[in-house]
């Protein structure tokens, strides 16, 4: 399985792209760092451009400076992909990797390895398996291509494992981890605690008992590409906004849509008093963000990492989606997969403000080793 080309250290290339990359590439660069038998080359491919949704999880999450930035920017799902293939081939041509490392499940993802496969390098994928099984997800397709060309397939659920086997993939590909996305987050939470972004929203004052408040972050285009779902969304978070603020760090694509659609009355820029009601923020940093779900009452999110992060903070989460590929945060999480019907998100709101604030379960092996034992793997299949 593997293919080195050098001799030397190891020449590990990880490729990172858009703002759920950085997060799952930090504890791994982490613990490569500790180990001389590798040289790491890191690579931006710019898909995410943004300082909030890039450069400032470069510096909150000590991840080096990239090597390389490809600076593609955004674009149509294929010009944005075709860019990235184009401009990753002279790297991996100039820095010679023995293996490839690729994350998650965006368009970056996707490109990277399958220009490093048809380069004849080996590829680790880092999340693999997950399956929505809605492939007008992009991401779905993504996850696909990219398990169907790698050679180390690195899961986080059991479930990853068992689609792996379903599609016919050797289990002497798949390995079983554990999920870096959370090494991420045990690592970083006391320092997020230290945040002062709380008692700048005005739900923590000195001497006073926190208040409650729930968190929301859209930015899937099934929900927020399409007028009437975004508003139904909107107005049911409304709802459920009744009693408590609502704060909402927006998407760019979004906050264009929020305009388009002339949504944003729906919402506010600044607490009404009393403080109620969905509150517009910018995009904010990783540190922030932990801070702002570490303590509220109910997330409602289309996210995919979110749904794993609230899982293991014991933070009631509902899903407004059909599917979920992380099944595990259903079954051993906080997580309520509730869909986009406004009444629906309303009731399972309610139920879930009627029950406990914090569920103590979680995934086997989300706990904060995964990274160590992806480098363990690496190290036996392509040092020793
Ligand atoms: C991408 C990922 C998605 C991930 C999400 C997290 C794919 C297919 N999608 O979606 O899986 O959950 O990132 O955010 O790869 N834009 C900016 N600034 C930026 C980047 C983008 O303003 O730094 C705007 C642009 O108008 C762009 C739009 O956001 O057209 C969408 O960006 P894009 O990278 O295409 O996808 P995301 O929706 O961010």
């Amino acid at each position: 399985m593997t293919r080195r080309q050098n001799s030397g250290p190891v020449r590990l290339l990880s490729v990172v792209g858009a703002r759920p990359n950085f997060m799952k590439l930090a504890p791994l660069a982490a613990e490569l760092a500790h180990h001389a038998e590798f040289h790491h080359t890191l690579v931006h491919t710019g898909q995410h451009y943004d300082e909030q949704l890039s450069s400032s999880f470069f510096s909150q999450l000590g991840l080096p400076r990239p090597n390389v930035n490809l600076e593609v920017g955004s674009g149509s799902h294929a010009a944005q992909t075709a860019e990235v293939m184009k401009r990753i081939e002279p790297v991996i041509e100039r820095y010679k990797p023995d293996a490839v490392i690729v994350v998650g499940d965006v368009n970056s993802t996707l490109a990277a390895a399958l220009v490093a496969a048809k380069m004849n390098i080996a590829v680790a994928h880092v999340e693999a398996g997950l399956r929505s099984f809605d492939s007008t997800m992009p991401e779905e397709i993504n996850r696909r291509v990219t398990d169907a060309v790698s050679d180390f397939l690195f899961v986080t659920e059991r479930s990853g494992v068992d689609n792996l086997l379903r599609e016919g993939a050797s289990p002497k590909k798949i390995f079983l981890v554990g999920n870096v996305m959370i090494d991420c987050l045990l690592r970083h939470r006391k320092l997020a605690s230290q945040s002062s972004l709380l008692a700048d929203l005005g739900v923590r004052a000195k001497g006073a008992s926190l208040r409650d408040y729930g968190v929301l972050t859209l930015h899937r285009p099934a929900n927020v590409d399409d007028a009437k779902v975004l508003r139904g969304i909107l107005e049911a978070v409304g709802e459920v906004a009744h009693d408590f603020p609502v704060f909402f760090p927006v998407h760019p694509r979004t906050r264009l849509n929020l305009e388009r659609f002339r949504l944003s009355r729906l919402t506010s820029e600044v607490l009404d008093r009393p403080a109620t009601g969905i509150v517009l923020l910018e995009p904010m940093g990783y540190l922030d963000f932990l801070a702002l779900n570490d303590s509220a009452r109910i997330v409602l999110t289309d996210s995919g990492g979110i749904q794993e992060e609230t899982t293991v903070l014991g933070v009631p989460c509902l899903t407004l989606r059909n599917n979920t590929e992380r099944p595990a945060t259903i079954v051993r999480g906080t997580n309520h997969l509730v869909g986009v019907e406004p009444r629906r998100i309303v009731s399972a709101a309610r139920s879930a403000l009627a029950g406990p604030r914090r569920i103590k379960r979680r995934p086997p092996l989300w706990d904060g080793h995964a990274a160590k034992r992806i480098v363990a793997v690496l190290r036996r299949l392509l040092v020793d």
